[in-house]
């Protein structure tokens, strides 16, 4: 009976200590919680909160206060910090991606996450004050602002100076058969300066119906400057000049047959409503005015931008207004019309796709042609980084 007792209110001691130690355990954790939100909305009510002072508290202990990124030896972590301050670098990437990466955390864009998400403790405006101050980090405005890297149209020509690649595919789609693919390898130099060579090859129907196959087409190297961009009107407009060398054999349809000076402008615009609109102009002069035609051509692609979610894949159906005209007595206008949409495929966004139709205008005999590219932005990472 006594020993029965004595468990009892052992047992009962044993519980009191237990409830006590809990209770105590909340109250601690109470404490804590307490004092972080007192701290935070101290922050908040007594600071003004500047992008820069958000960017200090939140950024700053990982990307550094010059945005240079914290030596590697005082992060813990493996994953280097890329550098906000190297123009080369940051001012190619437009505050929306970067914005999405600071919310969402570094996979959102396949990233690592070393990059922390602060989307539960950061607003998007805030975000965006932040963002503000990263680009005053790089301290020069030579550098074109990657919002007026546009998304690319099948045939006009974009202002905006680009590293990449491009593979591109076109195939007729009436009369004789034809595939022609083309290689496009573009890379900056300096701040407005890009160099670019087009590498043509493909496959032609004969009219006796035999295929001649893999031949190398007309290949072009062309230099291209941004003159004037600025991202406050949402504007960019550059000057290219294009070679075309007869590389091609011109009596199976691969080549003209001469050498080809090709001048061109074109412009991007930002419009409102993530909308945009390219336009490109030039003329083509032969060097042989017997093997080819001078001739005029004029281009524009109207399009919109629509994001999946708030942070996914992105979609840019476009439509592209095409028009030439040879320098010829009686010559006439010709007009193609070329609906498309271009895809990001990957989470970084640097791979993309666009597909379309060329569809002719007017009553030429031109074939409608289907046409589709793969877009690789190599600055961004490899082919095959950022699924
Ligand atoms: C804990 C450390 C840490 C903190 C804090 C941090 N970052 Fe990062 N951030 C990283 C790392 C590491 C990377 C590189 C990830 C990679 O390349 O896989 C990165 C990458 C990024 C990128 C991607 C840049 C690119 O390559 O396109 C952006 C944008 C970014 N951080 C913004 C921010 C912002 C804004 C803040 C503050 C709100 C912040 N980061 C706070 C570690 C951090």
């Amino acid at each position: 009976m006594k020993i029965k007792q004595r468990s009892g209110s052992l047992l009962f001691l044993m519980l009191t200590f237990f409830f006590i130690a809990a209770i105590t355990q909340t109250n601690d954790h109470d404490k804590n919680s307490n004092k972080l939100v007192e701290a935070a909305s101290d922050t908040v009510l007594k600071t003004p909160t500047t992008g820069e002072k958000l960017y200090s508290e939140a950024c700053a202990a990982c990307h550094g206060v010059s945005g240079k990124g914290v030596a590697q030896s005082q992060l813990g972590f493996a994953t280097p910090v890329p550098d906000f301050s190297d123009c080369d670098f940051a001012s190619r990437e437009p505050d929306g991606d970067w914005i999405a990466v600071a919310h969402q955390g570094g996979p959102v864009r396949g990233f690592g996450k070393d990059m922390p998400a602060f989307g539960m403790a950061l607003s998007e405006q805030e975000l965006q004050q932040i963002m503000d101050h990263i680009r005053t980090l790089c301290r020069d405005d030579n550098w074109p602002r990657g919002e007026l890297n546009l998304p690319r149209p099948l045939v006009t020509e974009k202002a905006y100076p680009e590293d990449e690649a491009v593979i591109s595919t076109s195939v007729d789609m009436e009369n004789e058969g034809s595939v022609m693919n083309e290689l496009v390898y573009e890379q900056r130099f300096g701040a407005r300066n890009q160099v670019e060579i087009v590498m043509p090859f493909g496959f032609r129907e004969s009219p006796t119906g035999s295929w001649n196959g893999g031949q190398l087409g007309d290949m072009a190297l062309g230099i291209k400057r941004a003159v004037y961009h600025n991202i406050d009107n949402g504007s960019i407009f550059s000057v290219t000049g294009e070679v075309i060398f007869p590389t091609g054999d011109r009596a199976t349809g691969f080549g003209k047959g001469t050498t080809i000076f090709e001048p061109f402008v074109s412009f991007g615009q930002l419009l409102p409503a993530n909308s945009f609109l390219h336009v490109q102009s030039g003329v083509e002069l032969p060097v042989l005015r017997d093997k080819a035609t001078e001739e005029a051509f004029w281009r524009a692609a109207l399009g919109t931008s629509l994001t999946h979610g708030s942070w996914g894949r992105t979609w840019s159906p476009m439509v592209e207004v095409l028009g030439s005209r040879e320098f010829e007595s009686g010559a006439v206008n010709h007009w193609d019309i070329a609906p498309q949409v271009q895809v990001t495929l990957n989470k970084r966004q640097h791979i993309m796709m666009n597909v379309g139709v060329r569809i002719p205008a007017d009553d030429a005999s031109r074939d409608t042609q289907f046409m589709v590219y793969i877009l690789w932005d190599w600055f961004d990472g490899g082919p095959f980084e950022g699924w």
